[in-house]
């Protein structure tokens, strides 16, 4: 690799396996170099303190995707993934929007949300014991900051609560209350689990009725973040198809997925290749986002596409999703696994906002180059040819 801070590095997929590990050692320390690229990156003895029953480990292809600006800044993206075409896609739809200057993203601050569910009271007394609950939020928010003095000292903590009633369900009504807590670089379950908990017993106390359930919603809705990116139709033009027919192929596409839930589910099971494999590859828990990605395509009531495609006025192909993110990048496995933390050190990114922002840029990455693949040539053709050339 020439220049060490470009992830454009053409070429890339013509090397050997050593060779490609040897093109990273300007860019990652021994000690996470290391990491990356032994076989069996996580130790049996770590991997037993990590999960029970521990009888070996599973390994995964790991690879980089090329080609990504996030937010003016250059970075590889490590994805661990068994299926083909994922890194050669994203990689190629990343060149196509470096063209504009490559992807813009931004993250909400890092709010999750915990869920208390209040149960025994009589239906009449929910909307008074939902007031005694709001009267008493400036209380509740500061039992749960004394309780976690470390993060209201890196700037999280109690935001708010709210209370919903759920007038309706099989054992019928009852009261919801919602800790809305900053959990800043943590993916957040523990301090919301243990927050909820800890305030189980003063909203007994307030409510008068039973704290039942007392765990997080991987509905973060709360905890988004958002990718634009804008691609000059002349550089879609694929085989005997010209930009404008490709362009016009992908919306499309598009409005298919809009309009259907059936093809809505392939749809975000394409943007959810390309954030998947970053999670695993730092070890961050992709079935929370898995399951809050699908619920957020439903908020509307029916399930649809998660990002959305357009021509500008000037008759460029621009894209947007936004997708809820409750990533980590201290805590749990992205401390302990080794290669977890190299990953991580490869993006360089400081927060785990930073890590969302490229997360949701990858996610819009990998929709572009499977809609532009199915609209120029059908996904089979597409991704044997992705398979066979790579992308440099
Ligand atoms: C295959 O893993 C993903 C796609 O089906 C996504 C899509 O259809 O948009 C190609």
């Amino acid at each position: 690799m020439t220049n060490h801070s470009s992830s454009r590095v053409p070429g890339f997929y013509k090397l050997s396996v050593p060779e490609r590990q040897a093109a990273l050692q300007d860019r990652l320390s021994a000690v996470d170099l290391a990491a990356l690229t032994a076989d069996g990156a996580l130790a049996l003895d770590l991997a037993d303190r990590m999960i029970e029953n521990v009888v070996g480990t599973f390994s995964l292809p790991l690879g980089l995707a090329l080609n990504f600006i996030v937010n003016g800044r250059e970075t590889l993206i490590p994805m661990a993934v068994e299926e083909p075409s994922i890194i050669a896609g994203a990689s190629s739809a990343a060149r196509l929007v470096r063209e504009t200057g490559g992807f813009f993203a931004t993250a909400s601050p890092p709010e999750m949300i915990g869920q208390i569910q209040v149960l025994d009271l009589p239906a009449q007394d929910l909307p008074a014991a939902k007031q005694r609950l709001l009267d008493a939020e400036a209380g509740l928010r500061s039992e749960v900051d004394k309780l976690h003095p470390s993060l209201v000292k890196r700037g999280g903590g109690a935001r708010f609560l709210e209370v919903r009633v759920i007038p309706d369900s099989p054992i019928g009504p009852f009261l919801v209350v919602h800790l809305i807590l900053d959990v800043r670089d943590a993916m957040g379950a523990n301090l919301v689990n243990t927050a909820c908990e800890q305030l189980a017993p003063h909203i007994e106390r307030i409510s008068g009725g039973r704290a039942h359930l007392r765990i997080l919603s991987n509905l973060s809705d709360r905890r988004t973040a958002r990718a634009t990116c804008t691609v000059p139709t002349g550089v879609l033009a694929h085989g005997d198809k010209s930009g404008e027919e490709v362009c016009q192929g992908i919306l499309e596409a598009w409005a298919f997925a809009a309009a259907d839930p059936y093809r809505a589910a392939t749809h975000n099971k394409g943007i959810l290749n390309g954030i998947d494999p970053i999670l695993i590859a730092t070890g961050n828990d992709w079935r929370a986002v898995e399951a809050g990605a699908h619920a957020y395509a439903a908020r509307s009531g029916s399930y649809t596409s998660l990002s959305m495609w357009k021509v500008t006025a000037d008759g460029d192909l621009a894209g947007e999703l936004e997708v809820p993110l409750a990533l980590g990048i201290v805590g749990g496995a992205t401390r302990v696994h080794p290669a977890a933390r190299a990953c991580l050190a490869l993006m360089g990114v400081a927060s785990a906002s930073e890590l969302a922002e490229i997360v949701v840029s990858v996610g819009l990455a990998q929709n572009l180059a499977a809609l532009r693949a199915l609209a120029a040539e059908g996904i089979q053709r597409g991704h044997m040819r992705l398979h066979n050339r790579k992308e440099g």
